[in-house]
């Protein structure tokens, strides 16, 4: 397997190399191909990727992702908005749930996925900006809502075989409208699902995390609501993404650069470690993917930890600890 490895900005630059050093104790036949994106990049050359690097990544099978912090350019576009539409990765899966001795905000057992529409919706790129407005077009198709559909029903099916589709079809035409491919494919699929209005969601996620299995929605209020999940289970340094399509895929964290605590060696490595595990299970390697999970676990059960989970460990070395442990 081929990888393109984008540590980004930040504190990517802290979580990323800490994310190799368990991939690397794992002694797996990969390339790794290092490319430099985003900020620091778009201060030297003004531009956050060029389309080499575009050409580049195409050459691998994946992306190991750390973030990228946005620069203040009123005309920039999200280098992560260009990549997930160039690899046509329409799918972006966020799983949730209580590590080892993390505290929580709420109670209560939980263990849900996030399918996030990652394509279109408000995040489609058609934009004008005047002097006196702004425009933003919301644009959802029927292939793209179809296809995440099928995804969350897919996914589903490995798990409670029930889908609850979130959106806001009372105000927004474009959300009937997914809604209503959404309840098709579910039916398709035989898998019962249910429908929550994404104010009502953001409440009862909170009071009531356990409800929920599978959550299939459009592309912002994936963006929000996995954020307000990751609160839920215990802080953003521990939640991994996958971004897929049907050729290409990209993991990376959910955290942005956290420019408040770069340079410090206070990042938590474990959302960027659970990446690569994710990364493993879509190569097929479940195997490997499970022991990464278990060696999360035992550090975490040990309480070496980073300053946000209580400890006073750096990110390198829990991402040693946890490299020791695979
Ligand atoms: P952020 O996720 O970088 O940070 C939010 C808060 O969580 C901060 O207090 C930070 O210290 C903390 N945090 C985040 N990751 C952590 C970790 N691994 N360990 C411990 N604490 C952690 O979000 P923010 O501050 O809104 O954005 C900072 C920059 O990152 C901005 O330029 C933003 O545009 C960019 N960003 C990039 C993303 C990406 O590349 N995927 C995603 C989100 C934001
Ligand atoms: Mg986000």
């Amino acid at each position: 397997m081929k990888i393109a490895v984008v540590p980004g900005d930040g504190i990517g630059k802290e979580v990323v190399p800490a994310a190799l050093l368990v991939l690397d104790a794992l002694g797996l036949d990969i390339e790794k191909v290092p490319l430099e994106i985003g900020y620091s990049k778009w201060k030297q050359t003004g531009n956050a990727i060029t389309d080499d690097d575009i050409k580049t990544i195409k050459e691998c099978d994946c992306v190991l992702f750390g973030a990228i912090t946005t620069p203040p350019d009123p005309n920039y576009k999200s280098v992560l908005v260009r990549l997930r539409k160039e690899l046509d990765l329409y799918a972006n899966i966020r799983p949730f749930k209580p590590l080892i001795n993390v505290k929580l905000p709420c109670s209560g057992k939980f263990d849900f996925v996030i399918v996030r529409e990652n394509t279109e919706g408000m995040y489609s790129g058609v934009e004008e900006l005047h002097e006196d407005a702004a425009y933003t077009t919301r644009i959802v198709t029927r292939k793209g809502s179809e296809r995440i559909a099928e995804r969350a029903c897919a996914l589903a099916k490995k798990r409670k075989e029930h889908l609850t589709i979130v959106h806001k079809a009372n105000v927004l035409k474009s959300d009937s409208f997914f809604r209503d491919v959404c309840t098709g494919v579910a039916k398709k699929n035989n898998i019962s699902y249910n429908e929550k209005l994404v104010d009502a969601m953001a409440y009862d996620m909170i009071l009531n995390p356990g409800k929920y299995d599978v959550i299939v929605t459009t592309n912002l209020f994936g963006d929000i609501l996995s954020d307000e999940a990751a609160a839920i289970a215990g802080g953003l340094g521990l939640c991994p993404s996958a971004n897929i399509g049907d050729r290409y895929a990209l993991f990376e964290p959910i955290h942005g650069s956290a420019p408040d605590i770069a340079g410090t060696g206070n990042a938590n490595p474990i959302a960027a470690i659970l990446s690569v595990s994710m990364m493993l299970d879509w190569a097929g390697n479940t195997e490997m993917a499970r022991s990464i999970d278990k060696a999360v676990d035992s550090v975490l059960a040990s309480h070496i930890t980073t300053p946000d989970l209580g400890g006073s460990y750096s990110t390198h070395y829990v991402g040693e600890a946890i490299a020791h442990l695979v």
